[in-house]
């Protein structure tokens, strides 16, 4: 069983939505974009692939629509199930990271 703190509640992120959760390591941590579609949640590293800025446009609140997610700086769009990037100027996805739900708290896998 993975014993790390949960990165968010399921029910905290609505449906169709995404938030950010940090994730704190020894080398200072990072944030990740937590996205859910029903039951399943997709996490990314919150650095866009076109000029690695964070995706948000403002702390913790993402473009999301229609299985999309749009980078608030220059309009990247990237597959909410995948990460690929799908228009805009990004050449590369988001990079993901393993996530599973369990007993309604969202954690690293
Ligand atoms: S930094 Fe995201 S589209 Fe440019």
């Amino acid at each position: 069983m993975n014993d790390s703190a949960p990165l968010c509640r399921l029910d905290q992120i609505p449906d169709g939505d995404a938030i950010a959760a940090r994730v704190d390591t020894a080398a200072g941590g990072f944030e990740l974009i937590v996205l859910r579609q029903g039951e399943r949640v997709f996490a990314y590293h919150n650095e866009c692939p076109h000029a690695g800025r964070n995706l948000d446009y403002a702390p913790g609140r993402f473009l999301v629509r229609d299985g999309q997610l749009t980078c608030a700086v220059h309009g990247a769009t990237f597959a909410v199930t995948s990460g690929a990037c799908l228009g805009g100027p990004c050449r590369s996805g988001l990079v993901a990271m393993p996530v599973e739900v369990v007993e309604g708290d969202v954690r690293l896998r």
